[in-house]
Order: C-alpha cells, then structure tokens, then sequence
C-alpha cells in the first residue's frame, strides 16, 4: 500500500486544524531566506574536514556522510599555480579519484527534499595529481541517466558542468562513470537551491544541462559574474556582440527582480544596436547543439535606458526563419523570454532587430542556453531506495557497487540485487546478501522490500530472532537463513507461510528451535502471547502510520521533536510539559490575547530563548473543548509538514490545559487569503503550496 501523507492528513485532521496552513506564509520568508544564503552544499573533494576558502566560502568535508569509496589526492604542485586566476582554483588543489569500480557516486540530500528545483555543479581540475601525465575521459550520470563526457585538452584544464534540475528523489547521486579510458576524479561538487518557477521550460521536467551563460555589455576587464554577486551560482562568461554599442546604468537598481534573480550586475550593463535600423547578432557557432536534444534559450532583457514619451522599444527575436518572438519593453521592464529549439534544428545565431514602427534601437542584457538531458531511466521505487540504504547502514556495507540507485541503470545494478523492470518503475525482487559477513540481528527494512521474492542472508553471522514481518512480504517464495546464529522459535506466521509456496531454509543455525516440542512449548503461553501480539500490534501500527507521516520531512522534525505518550487521558509530552507558573511567566499573566480558539483564547508569549510561540488554553468548562485538545496534541505531536504549524508544548497542570505553538506572526489562512490583508498570499506562493501538497503525494512523471 503507498500512503499518501497528505491524503491521510486531509482524512483525519479536524477542520480546526487546517486554519494552520497559515504556516505557509513562513515558509515562503524562510525559502526567501535561503536562497539568500546561496548555495546549500559545497564539498572540496579531497579536502576532509570542514574548510573555508580564502572568499570566506564555507566548503563542507568530503567524507562518509557525502561519499563511501575513492582516494583523495593533491595535484602536483606544479600545476596548480597555472590556474590561480580563478575564484576556485584553491578547491582544484584536491581531487579525489576513483580508481575501483564502475559507477562511484557523491550522494547529495538538499534540505528542501524532491520536486525541488536545484542547480547542481561539479568542477574537475587533473593537475597530474597522480604523476601519470595521463588526462582521463569519462562520464558524469545525474542520478540514474547520463549527464556528460567529461574531456580535457590539458593538465591544468578547468571543467565545469552545471545542471539545473527539478529533483525526482529525495538524495541527488552525482556520479563518475568509468568507461574504460582513465580513472574518473571530481576537484568540487556544489548544489544550490532554486526558484521552483525558473527553468522549468513549458510543460518538460527534464534536468537542463547548461551550455552557455553570458553577460553583455561588462567591462573588458572582468570575466566573470558569479557568486556571490549571482545568488542562484550561475557564472555569467563576459560576451561580446559585433557591432553594438555597450550601455549601463550607474543608476541603483529598484526594481523587483523576478525570479530569476539576476545579479544586479547583469542588469546595470547591457548591449545595442549602433541605430534603430541596424540588428543584434548573437553568433552561435561554438555552441555544440546536437539534433537529438531540445534546447532551451533564456534571453534576459532590462531596459534602463529613457523613454521619451512613453516610447515603448518594441524587438522582433528570429532564432531561425519560422522561429520568432515579439518583445516590447517601457522603461525599467524587465523581462526573460524562454525559447524551446525543437531536436532537429541547430541555431547558427540569434538575431534581434527593432520592429518597424519602434524608434529605440535592440538590445538585450544577457542569454543562456541549455540542453534537455533525456531521462530514459526512472529511479527505483522510492520506498526500496530507502530500505536497500537502511540494509546497507545497518551492516555497514561498503560495496563499491553499492552505490546510487539500486536498480538503475540495469548495467550499475547493486551487486546481489534483481530488479523487475516490466514497470515504468523497477522494483527490487530478490536480494542475495549470502557470506556477506553480516553480523547483528535481521532488521525489519528487509520487510519492507514489498516485492521481494527471494531474500538469501545465508552463511553470515545473524543472531536474534527471525522477525515475523518477513512473512508480510506477499510474494516471498525463498528465504534462506542457512548457516547464521538465529535464536528463538520460527514465527508462526512464516511456518504457515512455508505451508503455502515458501521455501525456507533454515539449517545451520544451532540455537533456532525448529523442532515440534518446541512448538508444543509455545503452546503453553499461547494465550497472553495472542494478547500481547495484538497490542504489539496495534502499536506497530500506529508507530507505523506516524513513521509514514513523519518520514518525508525527518531531518527538520529532529529539532522540534515531541515524543507523546498517552496514559490514562493524561498527555505527556517528553520534555515539553509546561507548568502553570512557566505559562504565566512565558505568557506575562496572559497579557496579550491575541485571538479566540476552537477551545478557548490565544495568549502570545515568549519562551527563554525569545521564539515566540501562541498559547492556546482550554477553557475549564468545555468537554468537547478536552477531546479536541487531545486530538490535536495527539495528532501535532506526531507530524511535521511545512504547511502546518508545529506544537512546542502542552501544559496539563492542576486545572490548566493549554497547548503551545510556534506563533504565526502572519495571522491565520483566512486573513492571508482575504485582499483587505497587506500580507495576502500572491498567487505563486498559493501555486507553491498546492505543488507541495501534490508532490508530496504523486510520483514524478517525468
Ligand atoms: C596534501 O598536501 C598537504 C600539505 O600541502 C599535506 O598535509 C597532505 O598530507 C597532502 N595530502 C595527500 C593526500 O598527499
Ligand atoms: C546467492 O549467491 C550465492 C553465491 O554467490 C549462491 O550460491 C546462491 O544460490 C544465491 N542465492 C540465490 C537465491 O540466488
Ligand atoms: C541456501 O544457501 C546455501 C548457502 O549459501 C546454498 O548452498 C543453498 O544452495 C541455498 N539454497 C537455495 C535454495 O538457494
């Protein structure tokens, strides 16, 4: 069965609880935030503890947590001088190379989580680091599809490659593929979070590999834009156009940039024509555009120059001769116009000429180009991703196979595991872990494989008992536990199992009681055990359910963590019970009421560490009012999700009842839909949390 977090959320949180979704509204300052940070990850590969380059940037240590297999080196000093012109050339000083095995992978896991828009880019420098004056060639794959040919010239040769891509999982593999010419090495592996909005090119969700980046119109002297004047890490290459004149502007810049972002740089300068009569040319020719992709084409237009009289500069863009656009700007536009180059048509250059009855002359501020990578592979089903990672960390597997996704592509499959591949998405069918050293009991994520049909950990040195979920897996047909330290008695539910099509083959485990007296013995406690199974049961259950709701956003659930315990229609929170004289304090004797509840009044207040938070208290005579109270402590304790507000605390003291949550500076989501609201929700940000909802929720199709 697949859950559907939302779906559930919809089904059972009570209709006092989705005014919540005001928390929306943060979300958004929060993401805004964010991307002012720039980018999120940054690894110096080879470098092994945390650093920071002489720009002040933070670069994170390349190590387990990032990548399991591979040698780190230092390029030869001889080497490395030759490229200290550029902003990164401190990060090609290291590299780290991969001399085993085929397919070796970063593993990169953005905060924001899928169905998130990322720019992903890794620079790679030889510098001879392993005195073999030999220069390799191979392949970078972006997940499971072929992202580039890695190739140099020189030594000394910087490669960048930059892909932006609206993420299918939750982990981004980055990896080098060794196709039998050199042993593949990175120098740096950056990823920055992107505007879900920008780069995603009419209906296509295909990653966009970039080809060019370019400014118009900069100074000779610089030749770069790029981080951290550009906030999204786009390198603006300084380009030239024959026969236009360079403009700028000196003038601040104040306008609302638009999603894109551009660094204010590349909006202050610009190129136009010399007359109203004569045309811009963009010479395309050193661009390598291949038949077999889409391209996609950004022009970016910001026209700073005087209008008298309301002039507008009215442009006509001819990419070839059946494909062409109209851009009008007044004063102070701003403008991107996104062009789709169907396969099959390679551009020699673009031109840009002023429409007859316009009288200011073309110009443009700068253009990008990228190429639609084709996704012939889809990932394997996320739940099997996330059981095979939990299988190889709770062992501790350092395969070198056993690395990005484990199904895909069919040729870097994980050693020991098969695959079906009759659906769109392949699922992992049968797992041989046979003499794989395994010690430590047999951990429930096997269970969760749910087509798994053959699951062999024989001959390893497995102990504990034989845990009864393995009998859930509807299609097991083999299980061979042969040759471990197994205890305890065999489930029943996998004896009867063994009745009807399952082979199990258990010898060689002396300590397991496979015999009938054993089972006679069993009988015995048969009663209690029924009980006690059925609250395990039951509880399984429901850890089960909150671990489902849970898991999408674990990582940011740790730190407002409230564990619940229910006993005796008493609510315990660990840790986060308040008392009455804290909620006094917290609340300065209920100063400020800042609303009415469902159950009761909102009281603002101020925990010790400034964070402001609501307090909700019950009112003494409402009964209706405590099982609301309840349910929503229940429920908030065992979510997190970004659009709903998360619970801080309870207090459940003498005849105080009250709950305590995060506060909501923006009011609730009545006023941020109303338009008598300043702070009312704009349209992209209500699109972006109908996008969550549904991504959360709806498999990518790509
Ligand atoms: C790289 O060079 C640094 C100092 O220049 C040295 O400490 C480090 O051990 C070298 N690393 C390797 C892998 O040779
Ligand atoms: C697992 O691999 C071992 C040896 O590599 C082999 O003997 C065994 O038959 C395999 N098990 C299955 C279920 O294919
Ligand atoms: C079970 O595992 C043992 C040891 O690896 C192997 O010899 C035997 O063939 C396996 N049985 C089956 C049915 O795969």
């Amino acid at each position: 069965m697949k859950i559907r977090p939302l779906w559930i959320l919809a089904l059972v949180v009570p209709a006092s609880l989705i005014i919540h979704l005001q928390k929306s509204a943060q979300v958004f300052a929060s993401d805004d935030d964010q991307t002012d940070t720039g980018r999120e990850i940054s690894i110096d590969c080879g470098v092994t503890e945390e650093s920071q380059d002489s720009n002040g940037f933070h670069h994170e240590a390349d190590d387990a947590e990032f990548v399991e297999s591979g040698k780190i080196y230092n390029v030869s000093s001889d080497d490395i001088y030759a490229n200290s012109q550029e902003q990164v050339w401190e990060q090609m000083k290291t590299v780290r190379s991969f001399p085993e095995g085929v397919r070796n992978c970063y593993t990169l896991k953005p905060k924001n989580g899928k169905c998130n828009n990322y720019l992903i880019r890794v620079y790679m420098s030889y510098g001879n680091y392993d005195h073999k004056n030999s220069i390799p060639y191979f392949h970078l794959h972006l997940g499971v599809n072929f992202w580039e040919k890695i190739k140099f010239q020189n030594v000394t040769d910087i490669r960048r490659k930059t892909v932006v891509q609206l993420s299918p999982t939750n982990y981004i593999d980055v990896c080098l593929i060794n196709v039998g010419k050199g042993t593949p090495f990175i120098s740096l592996l950056e990823l920055w979070p992107l505007s879900n909005s920008i780069y995603r090119a009419s209906s296509s969700l295909l990653p966009l590999g970039l080809m060019t980046c370019v400014n118009l119109g900069m100074s000779e002297n610089l030749k770069f834009i790029r981080y951290a004047a550009d906030i999204y890490g786009r390198s603006w290459l300084n380009g030239k156009i024959d026969n236009s004149k360079p403009i700028y502007t000196s003038e601040g810049i104040n306008i609302d940039v638009k999603e894109y972002r551009l660094p204010s740089d590349v909006l202050k300068t610009a190129v136009r024509a010399q007359n109203v009569s004569s045309s811009l040319y963009i010479n395309l020719t050193s661009i390598n555009f291949t038949a077999d992709n889409e391209h996609y084409i950004y022009l970016h237009f910001f026209d700073f120059e005087e209008h008298s009289n309301g002039e507008v500069r009215s442009m006509e863009i001819t990419f070839t001769d059946t494909i062409r656009e109209p851009v009008t700007l007044k004063h102070e536009d701003v403008r991107t116009l996104v062009k789709k180059i169907p396969k099959g048509v390679i551009l020699n250059g673009i031109s840009i000429t002023s429409t007859p009855g316009s009288s200011l002359p073309p110009m443009i501020n700068a253009y990008e180009i990228y190429r639609a990578l084709p996704q012939p592979n889809t990932p394997t089903h996320e739940e099997d991703v996330d059981a095979m990672r939990n299988i190889k960390h709770a062992y501790n597997i350092m395969r070198i196979s056993w690395q990005g996704d484990p199904c895909m592509p069919i040729d870097y499959r994980w050693a020991g595991v098969t695959c079906n591949y009759s659906e769109r998405i392949p699922r992992v069918t049968s797992l041989n872990m046979s003499s794989s050293k395994l010690a430590g009991q047999i951990v429930t994520s096997f269970s969760n494989l749910m087509t798994l049909e053959a699951l062999d950990l024989s001959n390893n040195q497995l102990t504990g008992e034989i845990p009864e979920s393995l009998a859930e897996l509807p299609n097991l047909k083999l299980l061979n536990l042969t040759g471990n330290n197994l205890t305890g008695s065999i489930p029943k539910a996998l004896r009867d199992k063994s009745t009807t099509g399952l082979t199990l083959i258990l010898d060689g485990n002396p300590g397991l009681c496979q015999t009938s007296s054993c089972k006679a013995i069993t009988k015995k406690f048969i009663k209690p055990l029924v009980a006690s199974v059925a609250s395990v049961a039951v509880l399984t259950t429901i850890v089960y359910i909150s671990l489902m709701l849970c898991r999408h956003k674990r990582k940011h659930h740790s730190d407002s963590k409230v564990m619940l315990v229910k006993k005796d229609d008493q609510i315990r929170l660990k840790n986060q019970g308040f008392s009455q004289a804290e909620l006094h304090r917290i609340t300065k004797d209920f100063e400020t009421e800042i609303g009415e509840g469902g159950f009761g009044k909102v009281y603002l207040g101020r925990l010790k560490d400034v964070t402001q938070v609501a307090v909700k208290l019950l009112s003494k005579s409402s009964q209706q009012g405590f099982d609301e109270f309840q349910s929503e402590a229940n429920l908030l304790s065992l979510i997190y999700h970004k659009n709903l507000v998360s619970l801080v605390g309870y207090c459940d003291d003498g005849d105080m009842r009250a709950l305590i949550y995060e506060y909501m500076e923006k009011g609730n989501l009545r006023n941020l839909l109303s338009d008598n609201n300043p702070n009312v929700l704009k349209w992209n940000e209500r699109l972006q949390i109908a996008l969550d909802a549904a991504c959360d929720s709806i498999d990518l199709e790509t």
